[in-house]
């Protein structure tokens, strides 16, 4: 199958690509062999799949039920949720999640990481979730985390219970430093989940220091022991928004070993920005990590939803693009060149921190995987929200949308 006249990732010129076997094959200016299907993608923008690197599915669409979150603090939505996990059972994970990964598949999404709640001694999510991984893998990557949500020293058994998440599967393991009991607690629990990922050979990818406490430093331990282990870039600390409150002097001290670790970040503009300076009155801080001076420094970051219609965020509709255009303006990532690389939050930078990287990307050889965009470049396809016109996956159709017609009848 030959598509035509496809910018691909911003590119100045058009370009053709060929596919075969769900595999490209050849890019460049190409000419149809004999009886070949010809796509013509009339000067739209050609980038990889979506990906949505932090995500919590087993609560999605679940807002308001039983209760809605009326601080907005990310502790009344563990309240929140621990109310609701007690009617959880795998119908309704199973049918909600087949939703959202249908809301997601039509945003041109394909490959997610989800964080999954194993403080509950039946372990029923996770093994919901394998489920779901397996009997949706043709159209979704779903990698698994296990997310220790109240704990892993503080919630009875919780080391055990995550080890039993590793050992039935899960392919990254997590951790929740600032929800610890105790400073000591914090510490001991990220000695543990990285020390489990090592002996396992699993990634990591903790919940690092969400809260707008100064004082919380899981991040440094993640980082000191993502060194030591050798896991480096198998390491993901997510939200650290304390990074946001931390002193100059100290982040300073600390870019240091962040870059020598290798590790990974995740940002989640929407929920943070919703769910951080809760406590504050004015000025209230913006709560999301320093993402700026992180790329400044080289270090990976990605962007993810975090929460869709849960109780920790009650919108969301499984689009990315949201997610990258509140990003831009939090982070005040405004240049013009900013702006249009500001894809990569959600596809190329997304694939390292998934460590997914051998089948992902837009070369010959790897998975025929894609979407199209009504535009011609990542600039205006943020600014105009121009919808996925197609989402192919292995040389597949997974979806496709009409662009938007409106007239002004002046
Ligand atoms: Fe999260």
């Amino acid at each position: 199958m030959l598509f035509r006249n496809a910018y691909i990732e911003n590119a100045k010129e058009v370009c053709d690509f060929r596919i075969e076997e769900g595999i490209f094959k050849e890019f460049g200016s190409l000419t149809p062999k004999e009886g070949e299907e010809v796509i013509d993608l009339n000067h739209k923008l050609v980038l990889p799949p979506f990906i949505e690197s932090h995500v919590h599915l087993d609560t999605c669409l679940t807002a308001g039920d039983p209760v809605w979150n009326m601080s907005g603090t990310l502790f009344e939505g563990i309240e929140c949720w621990s109310k609701r996990k007690e009617k959880l059972n795998k119908e309704d994970i199973k049918e909600r999640v087949n939703r959202v990964a249908r809301m997601y598949a039509a945003n041109g999404i394909q490959f997610i990481r989800t964080h999954v709640d194993v403080t509950d001694p039946t372990l029923m999510a996770m093994e919901t979730m394998i489920e779901l991984r397996e009997e949706l893998k043709d159209f979704v990557e779903i990698q698994i985390v296990a997310f220790p949500q109240e704990g892993i020293l503080s919630y009875p058994n919780g080391k055990q219970l995550m080890i039993d998440a590793v050992n039935m599967g899960a392919d990254a393991v997590g951790a929740i430093p600032h929800y610890e009991f105790t400073r000591e607690y914090s510490v001991e629990s990220l000695n543990f989940a990285l020390k489990l990922a090592a002996d396992n050979n699993k990634l990591v990818d903790v919940h690092c220091d969400e809260i707008d406490d100064e004082a919380s430093r899981g991040l440094e331990t993640v980082a000191a022991r993502a060194l030591e282990y050798e896991l480096f870039d198998k390491v993901t600390a997510s939200h650290t928004t304390a990074m946001h409150s931390y002193n100059n002097a100290y982040v300073l001290r600390l870019m240091r070993l962040l870059k020598m670790s290798k590790i990974n970040f995740v940002s989640n503009p929407l929920v943070n920005t919703h769910l951080q300076g809760r406590v504050d009155t004015y000025p209230k801080r913006r709560g999301v990590t320093r993402v700026k001076e992180l790329l400044a420094e080289g270090i990976n970051v990605s962007f993810g939803h975090d929460d869709i219609y849960d109780p920790w965020y009650p919108m969301g509709n499984g689009n990315l693009r949201d997610v990258v255009f509140l990003g831009l303006h939090v982070t005040q990532l405004m240049g013009y060149e900013d702006i249009m690389n500001s894809y990569n939050f959600i596809t190329n930078n997304a694939a390292k921190t998934l460590h997914i990287q051998d089948h992902y990307g837009l070369e010959v050889n790897k998975p025929a995987s894609f979407v199209v965009l009504d535009a011609e470049n990542y600039y205006d396809a943020l600014n105009y929200n121009s919808p996925v016109l197609f989402s192919y996956r292995n040389g597949k159709k997974l979806a496709e949308a009409t662009p938007l017609n409106r007239t002004v009848l002046f």
